[in-house]
């Protein structure tokens, strides 16, 4: 499986079941402060329900279609990248991520969907990358707001979090816009 080096400190690789037991530590110690953000945190509840999901995640990449990955800071999981899907027809997709609490404040994140950014164009070959932030998520909107990618406006109501619906900001970028 393939672990692709971004710098010195930061990896980006595919996860494999044998990965279950670190992601489910990772989240289950992060639960609170992912579940802010993230819609999925409460469908995680044993190291096991991890181990389809991971399969089904293998079957995104085997399909051409993106992938999901770990994210590794000096050599250990510290969250996950990935592509939500590849919209072949208007060669575009979506970046979504998440880090362990602990983990923020290094510049990992911003570094890894960079890395995914010039694999969506120089590797995939697509025109147009999107990532959607909660619009009051200030740390996830500062990564696109970092990379220079422009902020497109509002969509309403976008994602559902457990008991309401949020706004998120759309942030894009296109291929001719980056170095
Ligand atoms: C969104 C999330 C990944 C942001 O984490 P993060 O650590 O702020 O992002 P990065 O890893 O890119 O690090 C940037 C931080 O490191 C600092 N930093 C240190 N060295 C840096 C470097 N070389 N390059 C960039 N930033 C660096 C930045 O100043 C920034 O810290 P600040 O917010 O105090 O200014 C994290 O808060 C998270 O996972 N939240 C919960 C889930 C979530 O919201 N996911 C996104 C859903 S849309």
């Amino acid at each position: 499986m393939f672990t692709m080096k971004v710098n010195e400190n930061v990896s980006v690789k595919l996860l494999e079941k044998e990965d279950a037991k670190a992601l489910f530590t990772l989240v289950d110690a992060s639960r609170k402060y992912l579940r802010e953000w993230l819609p999925w945190v409460d469908s995680v509840e044993r190291e096991e329900d991890y181990v389809p999901i991971i399969e089904t995640w293998l079957k995104q990449f085997s399909a051409h279609n993106g992938f999901q990955a770990g994210v590794l800071y000096k050599g250990n999981l510290a969250g996950m990248v990935g592509f939500h899907a590849i919209d072949w027809s208007n060669r575009k997709t979506t970046i979504g991520y998440w880090l362990a609490e602990n983990y923020q404040g290094y510049g990992i994140m911003t570094v890894a969907v960079k890395a995914l950014i010039d694999q969506a164009f120089n590797g995939y070959g697509l025109n147009r990358v999107e990532i959607h932030c909660g619009v009051g998520n200030e740390k996830s909107k500062a990564i696109p707001e970092r990379i220079g990618m422009k902020r497109e406006g509002i969509m309403r109501d976008a994602e559902y979090l457990y008991d309401h619906f949020h706004d998120c900001v759309l942030y894009s970028i296109l291929s001719s816009e980056w170095e």
